[in-house]
């Protein structure tokens, strides 16, 4: 199937690592016109070099940190500059906290919202001017199974990474006359940097090895395993792609069915 990638101009905010790095990756593979954002430098350069020895272009690179006021505006300034105009937008940055409820601050609250809303919320309105200038424009955003099936001890997330299947919706009815669709693919337990750390640290808290507590974490996934990373990506590349041109402000998860809800 040709998902209509050709020359289609995409940025990937949080792509030096994880699913956004997958998902630039398939892009470039696509044939799409790539611009590739995170906060380190030698990182992101690092990651359009691999993709570039893929065999793919190498996609063009920007540093910014998404959660800071005026970033998302000067981020897509520039890709806009460097690709010549954007169809479509990924926004891969978010996470959680670990801990309970009465550990929390406000602090922790805010900076997680920042982290999973607002970043997204700033991308997305500094993108949909460029985006009705495009073709076939179309946003993806990434949230959690959480939103469905919240986690024990990561309230925090849980609570923000549901506001995504809000925003996307709201959005999704907003624009859908100017033709701009968004979607959220929501991840499960993936194995990518994020659980990689996660699985360190209980490691070394429980003083066992991190493949023993990554076996623990798979128990109660239908599947059995943690995804990787290309096996949520693929999902994130064909909600943005021309082909999905009827789907928008769903929340699709890709979880292995560890969400065990009906909706
Ligand atoms: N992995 C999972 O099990 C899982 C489960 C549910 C949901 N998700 C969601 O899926 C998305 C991607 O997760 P992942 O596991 O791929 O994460 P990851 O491995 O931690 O990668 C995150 C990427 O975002 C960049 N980044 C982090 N903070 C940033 C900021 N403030 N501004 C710009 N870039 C930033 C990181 O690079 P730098 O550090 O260099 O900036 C990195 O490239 C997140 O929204 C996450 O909540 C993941």
């Amino acid at each position: 199937m040709d998902l209509g990638y050709q020359g289609r101009r995409v940025l990937v905010i949080g792509a030096s690592t994880g699913i956004g790095f997958a998902t630039a990756s398939l892009l470039v593979a696509e044939g799409a016109e790539v611009m590739i954002a995170s906060r380190d430098a030698a990182g992101i350069a690092a990651a359009a070099a691999r993709i570039g020895a893929e065999g793919g272009r190498t996609p063009a690179t920007a540093v910014a940190d998404i959660t800071q006021e005026g970033a998302a505006d000067r981020l897509l300034a520039d890709a806009a500059a460097r690709l010549g105009g954007l169809d479509a937008l990924v926004d891969a940055v978010g996470g959680s906290i670990r801990s309970p409820f009465e550990a929390l601050t406000d602090a922790d609250w805010l900076g997680n919202y920042q982290f999973n809303v607002l970043s997204a919320v700033r991308a997305v309105r500094a993108a949909l001017p460029l985006l009705r200038q495009g073709q076939a424009p179309a946003i993806v955003l990434l949230g959690a199974a959480a939103s469905r099936m919240p986690y024990p001890n990561q309230i925090v997330s849980n609570v923000h990474k549901a506001g995504l299947l809000g925003l996307t919706k709201t959005l999704a009815g907003e624009y859908a006359a100017e033709g701009i669709r968004v979607n959220c693919v929501a991840p499960g337990r993936t194995l990518t940097r994020l659980w990689q750390d996660r699985a360190e640290k209980l490691a070394a808290e429980r003083g066992v090895a991190a493949a023993e507590v990554i076996a623990e974490f798979s128990h109660e996934i239908p599947i059995g395993r943690f995804a990787t990373a290309e096996e949520v990506a693929v999902m994130v590349v064909w909600l943005l792609s021309p082909r999905a041109a009827y789907v928008t402000g769903q929340t699709v998860n890709v979880d292995g069915g560890i969400a065990r809800g009906l909706l």
